[in-house]
């Protein structure tokens, strides 16, 4: 997987959907984004000192469009493996696409399509401790240890465990994969609140689905939640 690393860009994403000759695993780090993306169309705070990094790769012609959801599950998966060689701690997986430590993230997944390709974009807080408007909710592990990490490891481990987490995924073993998601669920047993189809579903999640769907239960009916943002009324 070739690295490239940029000093300053507004949003890796941006620039490997914008490029035109894409290669398949190809990974760009910007030590510092003017415009980090996140989802839903939020900003994502990008100072220095953070992992903040996309790789692409081409779709498979065996992947159908239900099977896309599994992916940023696989790719926090993935943050967690990484994350575990350099600092061992209590990393869960919040679905469909936070990493969380306690009850604070400390990882934001982005995925997106670009022609035949897709396009992962990951941040992670390391170095860096100040999170704007994300304060409330946002911790490094330089919060959490006081430590300074290599910054260019964790991106080739995170991208490199993915790489091969997608491989598993692809011959087959997504059950296997999914037990170990379901073991870093930060959700589950939580009561959470999303809104499906302009509706608000309150109730306790039961765990995720063999679609990567988001199980919730309310007056004793199964929800099975696609995509959503997810809010946590009490735990
Ligand atoms: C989220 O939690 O909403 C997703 C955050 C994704 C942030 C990463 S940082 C690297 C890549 N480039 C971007 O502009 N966004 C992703």
């Amino acid at each position: 997987m070739d690295l490239t690393i940029l000093e300053k860009i507004d949003s890796t994403n941006k620039y490997l959907k914008e490029k035109k000759y894409k290669k398949n695993w190809e990974i760009v780090m910007a030590k510092e984004q003017t415009a980090g993306k996140g989802r839903r169309g939020k900003v994502w705070n990008s100072n220095k000192g953070g992992a903040w990094f996309s790789f692409c790769f081409a779709e498979d012609k065996y992947l159908s469009k239900t099977e896309y959801g599994k992916i940023p599950l696989i790719a926090g998966l993935a943050v967690i493996k990484g994350l575990e060689e350099i600092e061992k701690l209590n990393y869960k997986i919040k679905w469909p696409n936070d990493v969380y430590v306690g009850k604070r993230k400390i990882s934001g997944i982005l995925l997106e399509k670009s022609g035949d390709f897709f396009i992962v974009g990951i941040g992670i807080n390391v170095n860096n401790v100040d999170f704007g408007e994300f304060k409330d909710i946002g911790i490094s592990l330089n919060k959490i240890t006081d430590k300074i990490y290599n910054i260019e490891k964790l991106v080739m481990l995170v991208a490199s465990k993915f790489k091969k987490e997608y491989y598993r995924f692809l011959r087959g073993e997504w059950e296997e994969i999914l037990l170990e998601i379901k073991e870093k669920n930060y959700l589950k047993n939580r009561v959470v609140e999303v809104m499906v189809n302009s509706e608000v579903i309150k109730g306790e999640v039961i765990g995720i689905n063999n679609s990567a769907e988001l199980c919730i239960k309310k007056n004793n009916e199964i929800y099975e939640i696609k995509s959503g943002e997810i809010r946590i009324v009490y735990t």
